[in-house]
């Protein structure tokens, strides 16, 4: 008989298994199921990263196993980025860390920094690797409400001391997963003050950085001054350079987390295919200007979005970042049952935002990862199907 391990309780299927395995038995019905659910840009890098790619691809040396860290240049083109969009900043040597995606940096950061038992505070709603990361370490999560009235920032004042000195680290995501919200330097600075006073590491996932509308530029969590002290920061080409399937993202910051963390790697992975790392330089130090065009896209489908939302009366901010419209449903109904409700009759797939931690309940995530007339056409089938 095969035995699980008691750790499995800890880590549910996600959400995202199961939608697609219930979208996939409406399609085989002959349904035509528009998808704002998932966060996956629906857009292609642009040509000159898929050149670098194919160019490298076709090359006899790089095929073989990759040094743990990447190779030199991968880590200067985050540098580099890091100068030209914050003015920050980094040794590429011991500041800069190549990682498979964020989401393989987020799940393993905190077997290198939390014992079983501590603390591990986390956004609620939130990313949920975060929870399971902390999981996976034996840590115990404490949830920090976002709510409306604090524009979705948390109230890093309001955790209990008794929590605090058993925190080890402290999770912050802006622009926003799921909430779209976004947050200042000013905020940034006093999390960073946070973290010093209580000897936290502050983890800052910048996943949605690049991703902003209406002129707002999002600010990176180092550039607060002395930030490298105490915090590191997530950043990824996945939503950045349409990259998602690609898996090329990189730890950011405090050197001696890089060096914990490259230690810890060099027994999970073998770096990446090289191909991918001379892309990501690609995208990183080649031409920029295809974001806006990129960006002004999804603006578009936002304000598509925003107009039937308003509409209906439902409640909703104009997101300035983010993949997502973050949007509160009529009272007396779960986020569940509404979305699910919605898929079934109209065919439109949404994220119940209880998905994201009970704060998240009463909400739902919308994705404009669609193209902008199936957007509009989703967004008439939503409105078909609430007013009935
Ligand atoms: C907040 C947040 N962080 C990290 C990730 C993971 O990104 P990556 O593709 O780099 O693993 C996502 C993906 O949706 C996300 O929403």
């Amino acid at each position: 008989m095969i035995i699980l391990a008691n750790r499995m309780e800890l880590f549910a299927e996600h959400f995202f298994a199961g939608l697609n395995i219930r979208v996939a038995a409406l399609q085989a019905q002959g349904c035509d199921v528009i998808r704002l659910d998932e966060g996956s840009p629906d857009l292609p890098p642009a040509p000159h990263i898929i050149d670098a790619l194919s160019r490298a691809a076709s090359r006899p040396d790089t095929h073989s196993y990759q040094p743990h860290h990447g190779f030199t240049e991968l880590r200067q083109a985050w540098a580099g980025m890091y100068q030209r969009l914050y003015g920050v900043a980094l040794d590429p040597e011991s500041e800069v860390l190549p990682l498979l995606g964020s989401k393989e940096g987020i799940f393993h950061l905190p077997l290198a920094f939390v014992e079983p038992g501590s603390v591990v505070l986390v956004p609620n709603p939130g990313y949920i690797t975060y929870t399971r990361g902390a999981r996976l370490a034996g840590g115990e999560p404490y949830y920090l409400p976002l709510l409306p009235e604090r524009g979705f920032l948390p109230d890093l004042q309001a955790v209990p001391p008794e929590i605090v000195q058993r925190a080890r680290l402290l999770w912050l995501n802006y622009p926003s997963n799921p909430t779209a919200a976004i947050a200042s330097l000013d905020f940034f600075a006093e999390a960073v003050a946070f973290a010093r006073e209580y000897n936290l590491l502050l983890c800052h996932d910048a996943a949605y950085s690049q991703v902003t509308y209406d002129g707002y530029r999002a600010p990176s969590l180092l550039e607060v001054p002395g930030a490298k002290e105490v915090c590191v920061e997530f950043n990824t080409l996945s939503k950045s350079h349409n990259m998602a399937g690609w898996r090329a993202a990189a730890l950011i910051g405090n050197a001696a987390v890089i060096k914990a963390m490259y230690t810890l790697k060099t027994n999970v992975d073998s770096g990446y295919f090289r191909p991918v790392m001379e892309a990501a330089v690609a995208a990183m130090t080649g031409d920029q200007t295809w974001l806006q065009a990129r960006n002004d896209t999804y603006c578009q489908r936002r304000n598509v979005v925003l107009k039937t939302l308003q509409r209906l009366g439902l409640l909703v901010d104009s997101p300035r970042a983010s993949l997502y419209v973050w949007f509160s449903i009529p009272q007396g109904q779960t986020s569940a049952a509404f979305a699910a409700a919605l898929l079934e009759r109209a065919h439109v797939s949404l994220t119940p935002g209880s998905v994201f931690g009970s704060e998240g309940e009463g909400y739902i995530r919308l994705s404009v990862t669609a193209p902008t007339e199936r957007v509009e056409e989703a967004m008439q089938r939503l409105e078909r199907a609430f007013r009935a």
